[in-house]
């Protein structure tokens, strides 16, 4: 190289280091990796080990003063908090930052991430968190009503002016965003609204929502069936295909009448309006956006339950209403945790669960193994965490496995590298605890749940004691794949047996193994080799129940 082009060379780049403008990096986005999409946050794939506030904490900065530091300390980074209407826009046009200023202050001063939860013209179904000049004007902002006429305390998706006025609201909250934090990106993903549905019927029943009920099925509805119509979700199927897959016609004609196409009918309505308002947020700030969703019981008829959320039954619905909402995410206070987090988990929407169990449940967190680690889920987030922040052990332990683990997790996402598995529990309770088998690189792993050394289920409530049904209910786990013959095995509650996946007559044993943590610059600090009992001889690997642990585990194949 001559003089002269190194000249240049060093001029070019002094040029670019003076007058360069600080490059920013691009909003909190989703980001395809293998078969799965990971959040991508300060230019760097993130996992939310989250928990969301109760729904008032956040309305005081004094009252959440304590939490923020136990929250990091229980080893959270994450954490979702409600942004009120009512708060941010207690006169009409005119906004007040401060609650919302504070909380992005406090998680930066302790090292958090933020999802916003936009409490906006629904919060539980109800419209009880919009200001005092939506609720008195009940003119320009219509209720929806009952059959009989008498409203409700749920604003109506048919107010043209209450779209308006909340997608005022809430663009102009992430053009707030953008302003306070596109620079640090505290705030990293948004909800809208909080598990949206009609109560106590199927549908709104005032004049608008009648003269809409009577217009044929939107086009739009139509031809996404159609187009999707080789994989529609089983209630779509029966509501839809199964009777006659009619591309023309009134709800009733398409989906079946009574409450079944009333409930289509609320759901496209209130998809549409949440995808409104994403459009409008995502004009301001452009960063992923989801519904969260209030599950229904079996057995309960539209209404008994909130009619027209993103329900299982009802996801292509949303799907086709919501283009500008990123997924759909459930909230999951049922046993039935596996059933419902497999019917999320899809190629069109990743995994995220907003609310669960609250924290002091034995069964959150292998929930949150399970869901991380069988699903790719980007976050978990137990209810009302700021209640729990002082109990001892539980989730804080097994989250500080995951941030130990989060680097592996972040890579194997979307690759066959890593897997999770826990106890099924059926809506009814009954636990399947049968062993369960995973294949994952040369091996075949083999999970049993009943604790080995205490090999009796005893009918028990105490988690902490080994072979009750609670204790192998919280059990569960993952294995990550970290070369060729080596693993990650993490959880609590679970006996690992391994076999070689290739050839049926060889064997598997346990080249080597350790138990151990990461530190916090992510260095492997070796503990115990294990051996002898504590492989029963080499047979298996053993995380015994009540203690969230890593092992590193590399295997052999003999004959
Ligand atoms: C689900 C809601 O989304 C939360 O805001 C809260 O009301 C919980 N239910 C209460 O269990």
């Amino acid at each position: 190289m001559t003089l002269r082009t190194n000249l240049t060379a060093v001029s070019a780049l002094t040029v670019s280091l003076c007058f360069a403008a600080p490059a920013l990096a691009d909003p909190p986005h989703l980001e395809a990796k293998g078969d799965t999409q990971q959040l991508i946050v300060n230019g760097k794939p993130m996992l939310m080990i989250a928990g969301e506030l109760s729904n008032s904490a956040s309305s005081s900065a004094a009252y959440m003063e304590p939490h923020w530091k136990r929250l990091k300390d229980m080893n959270l980074d994450t954490v979702l908090t409600p942004v009120s209407w009512e708060l941010i826009e207690p006169t009409e046009g005119t906004f007040d930052w401060s609650s919302v200023d504070s909380q992005i202050k406090a998680a930066r001063a302790n090292g958090l991430k933020l999802v916003v939860l936009w409490f906006g013209a629904w919060k539980n179904s109800m419209s009880t968190y919009v200001p005092a000049w939506v609720k008195r004007d009940q003119q320009r902002f219509p209720r929806a009503q009952l059959p009989n006429g008498q409203g409700v305390e749920i604003l109506s998706t048919f107010g043209a002016e209450t779209l308006k006025a909340d997608e005022r609201a809430y663009a102009a909250l992430m053009a707030h965003l953008k302003a306070v934090d596109s620079k640090d990106n505290t705030v990293v993903m948004v909800q809208v609204e909080n598990e949206i549905g009609m109560l106590p019927v199927a549908r709104d029943y005032s004049a608008a929502a009648n003269a809409a009920y009577r217009e044929p099925v939107p086009a739009e509805l139509v031809d996404y069936l159609v187009a999707h119509k080789d994989v529609l979700v089983p209630g779509m199927r029966r509501m839809w295909l199964e009777r006659g897959a009619r591309t023309s016609g009134s709800w009733d004609d398409l989906f079946g009448g009574g409450d079944a196409s009333a409930e289509v009918f609320a759901a496209w309505h209130y998809a549409r309006f949440a995808d409104q308002l994403a459009a409008a947020g995502k004009a301001a700030y452009p960063i992923p956006m989801y519904v969260n969703v209030a599950l229904n019981r079996p057995g309960r008829i539209p209404g008994e339950y909130p009619s027209g959320g993103p329900l299982p039954h009802l996801l292509d619905v949303w799907k086709a209403g919501g283009p500008h909402l990123d997924f759909l995410a459930p909230d999951i206070y049922f046993p039935n945790f596996v059933d419902i987090v497999n019917g999320y988990k899809r190629r069109d929407n990743v995994l995220f669960i907003p609310e669960a169990h609250n924290a002091s449940n034995p069964v959150a967190a292998a929930n949150a193994f399970y869901a991380i680690g069988q699903l790719d889920a980007i976050g978990f987030g137990p209810f009302s965490i700021d209640s729990v922040d002082e109990e001892p052990g539980g989730l804080k332990d097994a989250y500080g496995v995951l941030q130990q683990l989060k680097p592996y997790i972040l890579d194997a996402q979307g690759s066959d590298r890593m897997v999770g598995f826990k106890p099924r529990q059926l809506y009814d309770e009954t636990l399947v605890y049968e062993p369960e088998t995973r294949d994952v690189g040369p091996y075949r792993f083999t999970i049993a749940y009943a604790d080995i050394q205490k090999p009796v289920a005893n009918p028990g409530a105490d988690a902490s004691q080994p072979g009750t049904t609670a204790a192998i209910a919280a059990a569960g786990g993952m294995i990550i794949q970290t070369g060729p013959e080596e693993y990650l095995i993490a959880g609590q509650g679970i006996t690992v047996t391994f076999k070689p996946r290739a050839d049926a007559s060889a064997l598997a044993g346990i080249d080597s193994a350790w138990e151990g943590h990461y530190d916090a610059a992510g260095k492997w600090v070796a503990q115990r080799r294990l051996n002898g009992d504590q492989t029963h001889q080499g047979r298996h690997i053993r995380l015994g129940t009540g203690q969230w642990q890593i092992q590193r585990l590399k295997l052999y194949t003999y004959k």
